[in-house]
């Protein structure tokens, strides 16, 4: 069956096809098994709402150890497309448990790598056991100042510096549910 949104005539190209998600998430899931096959305590799983929503849930399958999932929720104040640096915890994880908990998060994409850093910083002092990030998506031309050696433990491929939806990924809450990931057309965010 042909796959085709409505939304897709706001999408100018198709960055990252199903098939290469596809190939993506079999990829990291044999990494995770790799490297905490050996690890004490639980391996924990957080997904940063909402945008790693579908590729938490991809991924999650493929991995074959024991996982248990969580959720937070952040906001960097986006101004339509551009982020303005600050981190708000709308969501917040509220284990007990955290010094048993080797924990990977789960990003949709690294742009300026604040949200990221904030939150390696934030869970270790709270006692996570361990952190370690995964991003489907990296900007790294986009990474702020601050931030600027920052890489992830684990991610899927490194994009060029445009606005891309799908996958989870919005603008203006739009665009989540497409199967792939496209660079969206900047007339779509210019005319608003
Ligand atoms: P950072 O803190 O600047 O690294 O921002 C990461 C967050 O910005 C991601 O979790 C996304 O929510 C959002 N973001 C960055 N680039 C894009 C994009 O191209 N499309 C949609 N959201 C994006
Ligand atoms: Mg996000």
């Amino acid at each position: 069956m042909t796959y085709t949104s409505a939304l897709t005539k706001d999408i100018k190209e198709i960055l990252v096809s199903q098939e290469e998600i596809d190939a993506i998430t079999t990829r990291i899931a044999a990494e995770i098994d790799r490297d905490y096959k050996d690890t004490d305590g639980r391996l924990l799983l957080l997904c940063i709402l909402k945008g790693s929503v579908v590729f938490m849930g991809d991924l999650m399958k493929k991995v074959t150890l024991p996982v248990e999932i969580d959720f937070m929720k952040v906001s960097s104040y986006k101004d339509g497309t551009v982020s303005s640096g600050r981190i708000n915890i709308l969501l917040d994880l509220h284990r007990k448990d955290l010094s048993e908990c080797n924990i990977i998060i789960i990003e949709d994409i690294i742009d300026s790598g604040r949200t990221l850093s904030y939150l390696v910083n934030y869970l270790m002092i709270n006692g996570a056991r361990s952190v370690k990030t995964c991003t489907l998506l990296d900007k790294p031309e986009r990474r702020h100042e601050d931030c600027k050696d920052f890489k992830p433990d684990y991610f899927g491929r490194v994009i060029p510096d445009e606005f891309v939806v799908g996958y989870g990924l919005d603008y203006a809450e739009q665009y989540r549910a497409l199967p792939f990931v496209g660079i969206l057309k900047p007339e779509v965010y210019e005319k608003k």
